[in-house]
């Protein structure tokens, strides 16, 4: 939550930090701000968008400077609580992600100690602080404050000189990007894109000064000699190459995703799966935690592993996890997320570690919060999304379980060759159904016509039911419910009528008949069914009112289709239904706050 960037160098500082920043509008946007050196600090921040406050912003020069985006948590979004903040002097300006859970304790001693606040959040004890601590110099005034400070941080410092700013992370994420006589300093990748390709991953209890020719870090008190990363992503993934928005631009790019999937783990000539150092283990139990669309993976994640592994597998919502204490002996865990930073995810994985689990961390951001807590990290290869809402990370996550999967699977070689065959199908079968976007286009602009939705699944694609509704009410703000087919008539069927269109994912498994059943009992109650079908299914055309047709996969794959139909239905509805799809109210990409 929240995007922190800074600057140092010999440019103009301001539009290199408004163009960051609105990189990093995924973190939280309710509010931000930008301060720039420039004879003392000039600090320019509002409750609004970075397009917004960059055409406000008059223009300051100074060559370095920090900014801010914001997600709130103490305090209301509003112009006094955006960040930067100052200290009382006005020369020590402050940018932070994260949480001070002592600041209450810390403001009243400031107070008492003749400093004046300002505003209501934890962050303005930071700079405070530093200036409490200052004598000359900026690191070790910054590194007593964060002493004090109990809570997560990623921040940077600005004073007034502008020569050098002060970075500091605990639990919040941060990487120093380096230039040619500039420097970089952003929460995550996609913000430096356009200026370099060079980066430096801190880690916890890092604290260190950048200036325009240099980065110095300090490691468990010692200075650090820091690895130098080169980022895989491109500039023009973290742009809309000419789609409306980025959420439609993700989701057509599936094809890719899966295709990336499969060359990084399979090996083409020999049909085979390209088999994990850990395959050696024996797998006995296996338990899965994540949050939100990544718990959803999770579910299928269970399905495959019990299919394919003939073993008892979990899925765990990571919050509900974190609050009961049950983990068999021998339990490997899998944490899914695909920023890396969710705190509950975090939280539950550091209890399976301290419970002595093995723990295997899947996510789409290198250098995240998970490969630093995981014994082994397999990243996803969706690229940067930027969408709020998960789409093509979900499906990379999909193909990092399939394989994973087969991997440890004691089937027999003709049946996981046969399943990877149809693997390599898969971005073709995608490409099929967003070829007939036109159609879904023409459903959803009934749908958006609702207030309410139901969607169900049985079997693999229950979590299919899930995650359609998730990503219908998060951008389009019609509400919606996922269900287990089987569970609608236990009590959801007293709100069926003709205003509750229920989408009904029918796939041709042994669920089938089953669903077909659902479907007219819900018709027999006057609601509208649109079914998800497999193409020349004649049987679903009698009975639903209209038809969203798939390719014909493998059970185990149709999550894979059906999900590309619903991701495509729910982008179409909240677009008919005018709503701010790739930022969606008062939510954040990755939620770092329990
Ligand atoms: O980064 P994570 O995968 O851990 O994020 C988990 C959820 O916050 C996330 O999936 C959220 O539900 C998305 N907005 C769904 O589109």
């Amino acid at each position: 939550m929240c995007g922190i960037v800074g600057y140092i160098g010999e440019k103009q500082a301001q539009p290199i930090l408004l163009s960051c920043l609105e990189k990093l509008e995924y973190r939280g946007y309710d509010s931000c701000g930008v301060a720039v050196a420039a004879d003392g600090i000039k600090v320019f921040k509002d409750a609004t968008r970075v397009k917004a406050l960059g055409k406000s912003l008059p223009k300051f020069g100074g060559t370095s400077g920090i900014g801010h985006t914001r997600w709130a948590t103490h305090g209301a979004p509003s112009q006094v609580n955006a960040h930067p903040h100052l200290d009382c002097s006005g020369k020590i300006a402050v940018v932070h992600n994260g949480v001070v859970r002592n600041y209450q304790k810390l403001k009243e001693q400031l107070i008492s100690e003749g400093h004046n606040f300002v505003s209501d959040t934890d962050t303005e004890v930071i700079p405070h602080l530093i200036e409490k601590h200052y004598s000359g110099n900026l690191e070790e005034a910054t590194e007593i404050a964060l002493n004090e400070i109990e809570g997560s941080y990623a921040i940077i410092v600005l004073a007034a000189a502008g020569n050098e700013l002060v970075i500091a992370r605990k639990d919040s994420p941060l990487v120093v990007a380096l230039g040619d006589r500039e420097n970089f300093i952003a929460s995550d990748v996609p913000a430096i894109l356009d200026y370099t390709d060079r980066v430096i991953y801190l880690e916890d209890g890092d604290i260190g000064v950048v200036s325009q020719n240099g980065v110095r870090i300090k490691r468990n008190g010692i200075e650090a000699r820091c690895e130098e990363h080169k980022v895989l992503w491109s500039m023009e993934d973290a742009q809309k190459s000419g789609y409306e928005h980025f959420m439609i631009k993700e989701i057509h790019e599936q094809p890719g995703v899966i295709r990336n999937t499969l060359g990084e783990f399979t090996r083409d000539s020999e049909g085979s799966v390209d088999l994990l150092e850990m395959k050696e283990r024996a797998l006995e139990s296996m338990l899965l935690v994540s949050c939100g669309t990544s718990y959803y993976a999770s579910l299928i994640g269970k399905f495959i592993f019990e299919e394919l592994l003939n073993i008892s597998a979990r899925a765990e919502i990571a919050s509900e996890f974190n609050y009961h204490n049950h983990i068999l002996p021998g339990t490997t865990a899998i944490a899914i997320t695909q920023s890396g930073e969710t705190a509950d995810t975090l939280k539950a994985m550091k209890k399976l570690k301290e419970t002595g689990c093995r723990v295997i961390a899947i996510t789409n951001v290198v250098g995240s919060s998970v490969s630093r807590i995981a014994n082994q990290t397999i990243y996803t290869r969706a690229g940067p999304e930027i969408s709020v809402a998960a789409t093509k990370s979900f499906m990379a996550q999909l193909m990092v379980l399939y394989w994973l999967a087969m991997s440890y699977s004691k089937a027999e070689t003709r049946k996981l060759a046969s399943l990877l065959m149809e693997m390599r199908q898969l971005p073709s079968k995608v490409q099929q159904v967003l070829d007939d976007e036109a159609k879904i286009i023409d459903y959803a602009k009934s749908l958006a016509k609702y207030e309410n939705a139901f969607f169900i699944g049985r079997g693999i694609n229950m979590a299919v039911a899930l995650e359609g509704a998730l990503k219908l009410k998060e951008i389009s703000y019609l509400h919606a419910e996922g269900f287990a087919a089987g569970e609608i008539k236990h009590g959801p069927f007293a709100l069926l009528g003709s205003n509750t269109p229920v989408i009904a994912i029918a796939s041709q498994d042994n669920t089938y008949e089953a669903m077909l059943t659902s479907i007219k009992e819900i018709k027999a109650r006057g609601a509208p069914v649109i079914a998800v079908a497999e193409e020349g299914d004649e049987d679903i055309v009698e009975v639903a009112d209209s038809v969203i047709s798939v390719p014909k996969v493998d059970t185990l794959f149709s999550p894979v289709v059906n999900i590309v139909a619903l991701q495509l239905l729910a982008y179409y509805t909240a677009r008919e239904r005018g709503c701010s799809i790739d930022f969606p109210r008062n939510l954040a990409k990755s939620v770092t706050v329990e």
